[in-house]
Parts: C-alpha cells; structure tokens; sequence
C-alpha cells in the first residue's frame, strides 16, 4: 500500500450526532478575491482552508495583497495599493475557479501575467472565458489555440460586452461579470439556465452596481467597499453526508450552518425526492446568503429520473448522488449533465468506471449515468481518485456500505476541499 492509499472497512453502525463542514469553497475564493478589490481591509470569516482556496491566497499574494491571519480561519485581506505585476507565473493549482476568475479579474488590469495549473487543470477548457473576454478587447494568450491554460494576458481597459452564454456555469459567468466590473459600459450575461450566484449576491453586498433577472445578470462598473463577511458551510461536502445518513441504517445526523442558496441546493430536492428524510432547521440569512441546518434520518430511497434543468444546481453532488442510486430501488436515469465531463476530472467516466468495480449495476451514457439498484456492492477492490476530491469522498462513502473492506489510491486528493473529512465520519460512528 503507498502512502496514499486509504483502506475503507464497512461500516456497522449508524452515523449519529451534529457538527459542522467546511467552509463553502465557492464563497471562499469570491471572499478573498473581491476584498482584495476593495481599496480597504476586508475582514473574512470561517474562510475554506481547502487547498483550491489557499491556491486563490497564494496567486492573490503573489499580486502584492496582503494576507494577514486573525486566527485559524479568519483573515484581512489589504490591497490597499491595488495589484501589481507578479514576479512569476501564478498557479492555480487544482482550482477551476481561481484561474477562470482571476482570468477575468486580470484582463482588466494593466500588466503582464501567466496563470497556470496542475496537470488535472490545465486539461479543461479555458476557451468558454477567454473568447468573451477576448470580445471585451482583452488581450489574452493561451496554449492550444486559446483553449488550455498556461493563459498569459496582458491587462488593459476593456468594454462592457452583452454575452449569450452557450453553457451554464458560474465560473464563465463570474469571469465575466468581474471583467465588467472594470469595463466601460454595461455588461450583461444570459445563461440557459441560472448557475449559483454568490458572485451576484456578493457583490451587491459589497455595494456593487448590479443586477439579477432571472437567468440574466447586468454589472456597471462600481467600486466596492469594505464590509465584514462571514463564510457558510458548504453544502457540497454536506452533501457526503446526507447521502451518507440516508443509506446507512439507523442513521440520524444534523450538520449545522450550511449554506442554503436556493442555486445549491439541488442535493436536498434530489434526495427528497428519492425518499430521504431532510429537514432544514434554524434558517437565516447572513451576508446576504441563507444559512441553516439540516437534519438527514435514514431512509429507503427509490430511483428518479434527474434531467438538464436541476444540473446546474447538483453540479458538484453527482458523485454521490450516484452512489445514492445504487442504493434506491429502481433505474436513476441521469441526463443533460454533459459538463461533468469537464471537471477536475471527466466525472461520467469516474463514476461509471469505479462505481462498476463495485459491482453496481450502471451505464455510462454521453450525457449522464443509468444506475439499476438496489444493489449490495461488493468491496475487495482497488478504487482510483482520477486527481479529483469530489471522486475520492463518493469512493469512501460507497466503501462503507460495501461488503468487505476497499482501497482508495491517492485519496490525499480529498484535502483540495475536505481535509477533515475521515475524522468526521470516525466520530459520527464512534
Ligand atoms: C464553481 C462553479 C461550478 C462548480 C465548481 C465551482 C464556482 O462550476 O462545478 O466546483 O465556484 O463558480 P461551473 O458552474 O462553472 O460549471
């Protein structure tokens, strides 16, 4: 076994008891980019200590921020200066958000840059945020015609754009809209269907002259100001966990202060409709977020059909959505989710292939995945982690409702948003 190899023994006994996930990883990287916009100190809380939001601190200090630690995970960022031209190249690491944001950050900003990633990021595309930016009049360069990063830019004043978005996706959206933040004019994105909004939810919160209408979004050029923000749970780790308490006998769990933006939380409806017994407690809004409890019982789960128009809200969950499958009576049927091809791995394929090692019962489609369950999978088997932390906790959740002990190779891949994720299920099932 090498050292990153994780042994997963059945579980035998129900997960009981409260606690809370990490910080939202979507809010966090928005968090510290859009303080660092702000020409005074922004204080965060409850910031992600995830690999992919420390890649967004390192790129933000190599662009002269500072970066200042008030305890574990609260911080003041200070660009008081505003950016400046890094002595070297940026790296994104493993984090689509950090490079497709900052992408759009940068082209509006006068100097020369190189962002680049690990070998999982410099897979996907980059062409869906560079040929809109390029159309703002941004002065972008990247590897295999535009399309993968290394992406270098040299910054300059750009103009609002009005963009049809072929795809749904926050990330191309966010790249633009914080383009038109420093643009002249007005710029509006349109997307097929509404992607999560944290960057229209915060940026209004920081002053921002913007607008939500439906699945369009329009941003003048604002200058943001400096108010404190404080970081929800976030709901796609949370997600492990309510599948988890759903399909392990007798469970009962509460995970406290989760972030509940209606554009998230596509988990809860899913397992609701397959049968699961959810209750949200305690609901608020904070910074302009809605935060609250859920509180997940076991339950037998049955198969649905889950089509294009919810993607967009499960886009992280369906990992482990489909372990849920193998575990609900009848065929899931899981469609218009090409895009998980596109992720930190192609997810279709991941799923399919170690889902099957199993012994499950399930299809790969172009699209999306067919699961006949109910099935009892089998263990004795080797599951791969494909550089993806989304893969390897679904792989750990599926070990523990086999019938004889899995390993996972390189499951070190789960620190990229989840670095407590075994302690906590050890102390549900103590
Ligand atoms: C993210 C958006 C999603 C999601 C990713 C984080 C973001 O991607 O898959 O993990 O922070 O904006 P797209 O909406 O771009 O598909």
């Amino acid at each position: 076994m090498n050292n990153n190899t994780k042994k997963v023994t059945p579980i035998n006994k129900p997960l009981k008891g409260n606690f809370k996930v990490p910080s939202d990883k979507s809010i966090s990287h928005r968090a510290a980019m859009f303080a660092s916009l702000v020409h005074e100190p922004v204080l965060i809380s409850n910031f992600s200590l995830g690999s992919d939001c420390l890649s967004t601190l390192s790129v933000l200090e190599a662009l002269g921020v500072k970066i200042e630690f008030q305890s574990k995970n609260s911080l003041i960022i200070n660009n008081k200066e505003g950016f400046k031209e890094p002595k070297n190249i940026l790296d994104a690491g493993n984090s689509g958000t950090t490079i497709r944001l900052m992408t759009g950050i940068l082209a509006g900003h006068d100097f020369y840059c190189v962002l680049t990633g690990d070998e999982s990021l410099r897979k996907r595309p980059m062409a869906r945020v560079i040929s809109p930016l390029k159309e703002m009049g941004a002065n972008i360069w990247a590897r295999d015609n535009d399309t993968k990063a290394p992406v270098s830019i040299k910054g300059r004043k750009l103009q609002g754009i009005n963009y049809n978005s072929p795809v749904a996706s926050a990330q191309v959206k966010s790249s633009i809209l914080l383009a038109g933040l420093h643009s002249e004019g007005i710029t509006t994105v349109k997307e097929p269907v509404k992607s999560r909004d944290h960057t229209e939810r915060m940026l209004e919160y920081l002053n921002a002259n913007i607008m939500e209408q439906g699945t369009k979004v329009t941003i003048g050029a604002s200058e943001l100001v400096s108010k404190p923000i404080t970081i929800p749970g976030d709901i796609s780790s949370a997600a492990f966990f309510l599948v988890a308490g759903a399909i392990i006998a007798d469970s009962e769990i509460i995970i406290q202060d989760v972030g509940l933006n209606p554009t998230r939380t596509g988990i809860i409806d899913v397992l609701k409709q397959m049968g699961a017994e959810i209750e949200i407690l305690n609901q608020r809004v904070d910074c302009n977020e809605e935060i609250g409890d859920i509180k997940v019982n076991y339950s037998n789960l049955k198969a649905i059909t889950i089509d294009s128009e919810i993607i967009p809200r499960i886009i992280d969950e369906i990992p482990i959505i489909a372990v849920a499958a193998t575990q609900a009576e009848g065929t899931t049927i899981i469609k218009g989710a090409e895009e998980l091809r596109h992720k930190e791995s192609d997810r279709i394929k991941a799923v399919y292939t170690e889902l099957k090692k199993l012994g499950a019962e399930i299809e790969e489609q172009p699209d999306g995945l067919i699961i006949h369950g109910k099935t009892k999978l089998k263990g004795g088997c080797t599951l791969e982690t494909y550089h993806d932390h989304r893969i390897a906790m679904s792989a750990y959740i599926a070990g523990l409702i086999a019938d004889s002990p899995i390993e996972i190779n390189e499951f070190h891949w789960v620190n990229i948003s989840f670095p407590e994720f075994t302690g906590i299920l050890d102390k549900l099932s103590f």
